[in-house]
């Protein structure tokens, strides 16, 4: 039998409060993990919420944050080291965006949702290594991506092109850092049959129709998505550094039979 212990490990997830951040979070708990949950939601709904999901009190703090605040992301990054020093793991989860066709989407909104979607992260990363090289924690840093990256679609240019540049950042990084044992990857998910996606694909039949032409009918589970991270963050997932894991169906393969 094969389990999987992270009770030594204290791991940060941003946009924890998420469709897909619910399955990551019983998940990583269960398997023993302190938490660390940033989330725009305010600290009482998280309360609420966390306390449906039976994540048990003690082992987990909560911040409500705006990611796209650089300032606040950071002191509350370094916040978070000065309570845990072992802080080791950290996933940029938060992200998303409706559908931005180009021609109406003013450059105000196009840069907030590049903003959100990958400048948020490149804070995240340059406060957290900094944080790690100071402290010389082997520390590994996961970014969660999206298909649409190498598969392009219409309608989302900002939030294609923004997690395309968040794929590339994390293998530049991964490369940088690779003497010092710190580590980058990307889980990249397909379609999502939970969460930023649900409304456009019940609401919309052009983007219906691409998603199960290139998935070949399926959709993920956020648990599937999930189970992947569990992975990438466990000792199975140790050697791995620079890659895409891609929990997508094969949809990233572009197919479009
Ligand atoms: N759902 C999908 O089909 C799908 C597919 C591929 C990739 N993804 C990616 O997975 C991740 C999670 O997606 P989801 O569908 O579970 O999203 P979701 O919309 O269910 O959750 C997003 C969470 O982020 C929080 N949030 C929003 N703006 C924020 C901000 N400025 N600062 C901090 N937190 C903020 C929200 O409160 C929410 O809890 C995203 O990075 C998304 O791009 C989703």
């Amino acid at each position: 039998m094969i389990s999987i212990d992270l009770s030594s490990n204290t791991i940060l997830i941003t946009g924890a409060m998420g469709a897909i951040a619910e399955h990551m979070v019983k998940r990583l708990s269960a398997a023993g993990a302190t938490l660390v949950l940033l989330d725009l939601k305010s600290e009482a709904e998280a309360a609420e919420v966390l306390r449906a999901w039976k994540i048990p009190d003690g082992t987990y703090v909560y911040h409500s944050l705006d990611i796209t605040d650089s300032q606040a992301f950071t002191r509350i990054i370094d916040g978070a080291f000065e309570r845990f020093p072992a802080l080791d793991m950290v996933l940029g989860h938060a992200g998303g965006c409706g559908l931005h066709p180009f021609a109406t989407t003013s450059e105000s909104e196009f840069e907030h949702i590049f903003r959100f979607n990958f400048l948020a992260q490149v804070v995240l990363t340059r406060t957290v290594f900094a944080q790690w090289m100071k402290r010389k924690t082997p520390g590994h840093i996961i970014f969660t991506s999206s298909y649409v990256a190498r598969v392009p679609h219409t309608q989302i240019p900002a939030y294609a092109s923004a997690k395309a540049a968040l794929e590339n950042f994390a293998r530049c990084v991964a490369l940088e850092y690779a003497q010092t044992g710190i580590r980058a990857n990307v889980i990249s998910p397909g379609n999502v049959a939970a969460g930023s996606s649900l409304k456009v694909f019940d609401e919309d039949p052009a983007y219906r129709e691409f998603v199960l032409r290139v998935s070949l009918g399926h959709r993920n589970s956020p648990e599937s998505i999930a189970d992947a991270f569990v992975f990438l963050c466990s000792p199975l997932g140790k050697e791995i550094n620079g890659q895409i894991l891609s929990a997508d169906y094969g949809s990233g393969i572009g197919n479009r039979l």
